[in-house]
């Protein structure tokens, strides 16, 4: 029998800086859904990628003194170390430099053209650089960019037009017979009323302004339209416009984009539009989610405001993360991520909650049953209580998954980590611990409790991988499929445990939080110090010509008239020489009498205040002037000796 697919993408990053918690977030849902479809038998494509092209791209490269692959490969790179250190199962990583993609977007691109739906015209408008949209005079709000409030730049060129307005009757009667196209509810209305209804404009789709994007195979000094190529990317990953389509037709179309709510538009009105135009089906499902606040605005990388998820992870474990992300915050709109309020969560849901109900289990196992898992023997009301709960929380998670309500999904599995921490309460094992008539009855609370501890290892694997591992391998449970869960009989009675470290140390909140604090002074400090730029690139030779040679300080004086110059009389091998240097302001004169210092021995001699100087004393300063210390060498050497 042939496994269900179910295809779920996360939209392509741009590599124009770190990522941040806020992309992180799409990426952590997007693989906690795609973990769970995969442990409910589906047969799963997670698809996520960079976005590579387009004028940002160019301008910060240049600024960079890079080629545009050169700054792309490098972001690339450290976004991959991202996912694998958030613990991301992806299936494929597109990159839209890729050959086959860009050959794939010019066939569609000449496509769309040869069938009319793209047209040459000339476009006259705005543009607004960091999110490579086109805007009328009467949308910019203020002047400004409508979704991020930058500045735009007036764009008067020959463009290239797809016909949006022809499509749009046809996207309307599509999204109002399909209520579970656009997701949330409350965004398909803002769709329909904000920008179907007032009338869709064609869109330009070109640009000749710049050359970083995929060219236009019969016009060549045209690129295509950024947001073109990457919507592109959904059916170029699976082989659309290749040779190859078989991923294509087991795949598409998708089960669903998750995406920001920012691009919700691109998704939901020019991507289905596309895939209109070229006779391909529609994805099932987009999926727009709200943003991550920081203190009540939104997280980006322009306002500067950025959680690094690099920082959390080295703090806190790739776990705490995810789950702070999946559970706090309410899929779908807008939530907070706050220092105090996640160490608060780790402490209580996973130190407190799950970790204590794992340690307590395995230590009373190793107490009372020398570390076996004892057989049960009767079930009692309290027992039927909690083994009811733990053959609902599967079916109560699965519901909640299928409508993409992750936090909703782990909220039934807290309650059944719940329910065992009362089973415990309620049973008291260390009070049948102390009767020997009472072994059975314990044999029977700690089976159930281990089960329950199966039973949530298996349920968690697809938010919390790491952690589910660990309990497995504490439990020494070999059955953890999502079938082995719909009875209460998994566990194997002698089966020895594996009692292990603790799943989540408890943090205490005021020393960490200082801590945090500190790092971020730390590096708001290092961002501050800004470094002057590189001088201009020279040659071997050049540096050949200098004579750099080490010198001792025989004597040291100020100059009369100046506060700012000192006479130095130096021994140079045979030689003495006078050099009159700068750093009077730095250094007493009798400081640096005995000192080594390195010189430049082939300066051309120049009269300063009357005084010659025959060369020049090498020092280092800080960038703001305040700090100054003469260059020396580490070991003992003959002045004179040369520097190279
Ligand atoms: O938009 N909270 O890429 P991108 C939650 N290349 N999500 C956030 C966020 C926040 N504070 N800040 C950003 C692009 N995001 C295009 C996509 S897809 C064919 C092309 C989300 O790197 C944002 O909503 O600027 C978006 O979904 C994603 O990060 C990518 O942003």
């Amino acid at each position: 029998m042939t496994r269900k697919t179910y295809y779920i993408t996360t939209p392509i990053y741009y590599p124009s800086a770190k990522l941040h918690i806020g992309n992180t977030y799409t990426t952590v849902a997007a693989d906690a859904l795609a973990r769970f479809k995969r442990l409910t038998g589906y047969d799963v494509m997670l698809l996520t990628g960079t976005d590579e092209h387009g004028q940002k791209i160019q301008r910060l490269a240049e600024a960079k003194g890079v080629s545009p692959k050169e700054y792309v490969d490098e972001i690339v790179a450290g976004i991959k170390k991202l996912w694998k250190m958030m613990n991301i199962n992806y299936d494929k990583f597109i990159r839209t430099t890729e050959d086959y993609h860009v050959k794939a977007v010019q066939k569609i691109f000449k496509r769309l053209y040869d069938q009319g739906d793209i047209y040459k015209g000339n476009y006259e408008g705005w543009y607004c650089t960091p999110c490579e949209s086109f805007w009328t005079e009467t949308q910019l709000v203020d002047g400004k960019c409508p979704d991020c409030g930058r500045a735009v730049e007036k764009a008067s060129e020959e463009a290239y037009f797809f016909k949006m307005s022809k499509y749009a009757p046809r996207l309307i009667d599509y999204i109002e017979s399909h209520p579970d196209f656009i997701q949330p509810e409350s965004r398909k209305n803002e769709m329909i009323n904000n920008f179907l209804k007032p009338g869709l404009q064609d869109l330009c789709v070109s640009r000749t302004s710049f050359d970083w994007g995929v060219p236009v195979t019969f016009d060549k000094k045209h690129v295509i339209y950024v947001w073109i190529d990457a919507l592109a990317n959904y059916i170029t990953a699976l082989g659309y416009g290749s040779e190859n389509q078989e991923l294509y037709k087991k795949y598409w179309p998708a089960d669903v984009h998750l995406v920001g709510k920012d691009i919700l538009r691109f998704h939901t009105i020019y991507w289905p539009i596309m895939l209109m135009a070229l006779g391909e089906p529609i994805p099932k499902k987009v999926f727009g989610h709200g943003w991550l606040l920081v203190n009540g605005g939104k997280m980006s990388k322009s306002k500067g405001n950025v959680v690094d998820p690099v920082v959390l992870v080295n703090n806190f474990g790739t776990d705490a993360v995810r789950y702070y992300l999946l559970r706090e915050i309410p899929f779908g709109s807008d939530g907070l991520f706050n220092n105090e309020i996640f160490i608060k969560k780790i402490n209580s849901d996973l130190a407190n909650d799950l970790g204590n109900l794992l340690s307590r289990t395995c230590t009373m196992i190793e107490k009372y049953f020398d570390g076996v898992i004892p057989a049960p023997s009767g079930r009692e009301d309290v027992d039927n209580n909690l083994i009811d709960i733990a053959l609902d929380t599967p079916k109560k998670v699965e519901k909640n998954m299928d409508n993409l309500r992750i936090p909703e999904a782990l909220d039934s599995i807290w309650e059944l980590i719940n329910a065992a921490n009362k089973y415990i309460d309620k049973t008291t094992p260390w009070i049948l611990g102390k009767d020997a008539d009472k072994k059975d009855r314990l044999g029977t609370v700690l089976y159930n409790l281990s089960e329950s501890l199966r039973i949530i290892a298996v349920c968690i694997s697809p938010y919390l991988p790491e952690t589910s591992e660990k309990m497995y391998k504490q439990l020494n449970a070999d059955i953890v499929s999502w079938d082995s869960i719909a009875s209460f009989d998994g566990t194997k009675a002698g089966t020895r445990i594996n009692k292990g470290e603790i799943l989540f140390p408890r943090i205490d909140l005021d020393k960490k939080l200082e801590e945090l604090n500190k790092l971020k002074e730390q590096q708001k400090a290092l961002k501050a110090v800004k470094i002057k730029p590189i001088k201009e690139e020279i040659t071997m030779d050049d540096f050949e010509k200098l004579d750099l040679r080490l010198a001792k300080v025989l004597e040291c004086e100020p100059i009369k008239g100046t506060n700012k110059l000192l006479k130095f009389q130096l021994e140079l091998g045979e030689e003495k020489r006078q050099i009159i240097s700068g750093i009077a302001k730095y250094y007493k004169p009798e400081e640096l009498v005995g000192k080594y210092v390195v010189i430049v021995a082939n300066l051309k001699p120049i009269k300063l205040k009357g005084e010659i100087s025959q060369g020049m004393i090498l020092s280092a300063a800080s960038d703001d002037g305040s700090k100054l210390f003469t260059v020396s060498v580490s070991g003992e050497l003959p002045t004179g000796s040369t520097i190279s």
